[in-house]
């Protein structure tokens, strides 16, 4: 199963550098967008991962609630390795923590990040094995973060990378600890050229109860740092 799972992951990353160039992104960034570069090097280090909080202070717009799910990994720069992350003003971040940072500034909600007990492995190869295992086995990690006043929150924006034509299974123990009934959730993702797969649906199924926008926000990994024009655009379209 992690033969087969490998493969595919492998033709995934292939596809993207040929079929991704273009999901959602491509066009200069926006005044309000921070400075960003794709990463180059290898210097990513504990403290680039570490220095991802819980909750920010909210700015004007306090029903918004930006939760997300990333993980920088620590290695290799090339398609194969996932390239996840971007640099935004020196600060290294996840790919879809970067999404997140953008939709915080514009929309000035609460930013959450999801984190688990147990840390994933930076390196890829154990990470994705990691990843895999987990899927395979159902397991909802423990979570080292939680949202204690999720009744103030209208709008909940999601962020999570594809893991395995799926969201990680983090998102799983999040969505399992609130009842979400009544909110407006807005999913957005990066992915290696999966885009959502059937992750709205997933969401739609655990959380009956809330409105959840099925034109969500995805981006390939490749187009991450020059996304923010879209992003805004679609922000914008949904009224931030
Ligand atoms: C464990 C794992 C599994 C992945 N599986 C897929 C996949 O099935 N489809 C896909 O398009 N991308 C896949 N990717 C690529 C990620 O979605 C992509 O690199 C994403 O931008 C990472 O976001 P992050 O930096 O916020 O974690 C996978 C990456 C990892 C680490």
């Amino acid at each position: 199963m992690k033969k087969i799972k490998l493969i595919m992951l492998t033709l995934i990353m292939l596809m993207s550098v040929t079929a991704c160039g273009n999901s959602g992104a491509g066009k200069e960034m926006t005044a309000t967008t921070p400075a960003v570069s794709q990463e180059a090097d290898n210097s990513a280090d504990e403290d680039g991962m570490a220095d991802k909080n819980g909750q920010k202070a909210s700015a004007e717009n306090g029903n918004v609630l930006i939760a997300y799910f990333s993980f920088p990994e620590t290695d290799g720069t090339d398609t194969d390795a996932g390239a996840s992350r971007v640099v935004a003003d020196g600060e290294l971040l996840g790919n879809t923590e970067y999404l997140a940072n953008v939709i915080y500034e514009r929309t000035g909600g609460d930013l959450f990040a999801i984190e688990t007990v147990q840390e994933y492995p930076g390196i890829h190869e154990p990470l994705i094995e990691q990843a895999a295992e987990e899927q395979d086995n159902g397991v909802h990690p423990e979570l080292s973060t939680h949202v204690e006043n999720m009744e103030d929150y209208d709008v909940i924006f999601l962020g999570y990378p594809n893991w395995w034509a799926d969201m990680p299974m983090p998102l799983y123990s999040f969505l399992e600890e609130y009842d979400l009934s009544g909110k407006t959730i807005i999913p957005f993702n990066s992915h290696g050229g999966s885009r959502f797969s059937n992750t709205i649906a997933e969401i739609q199924k655990m959380q009956p109860g809330a409105e959840v926008v099925t034109d969500g926000f995805t981006v390939s990994r490749n187009d991450v740092g020059n996304a923010g024009s879209d992003l805004n655009a679609w922000m914008e379209e949904l009224g931030y």
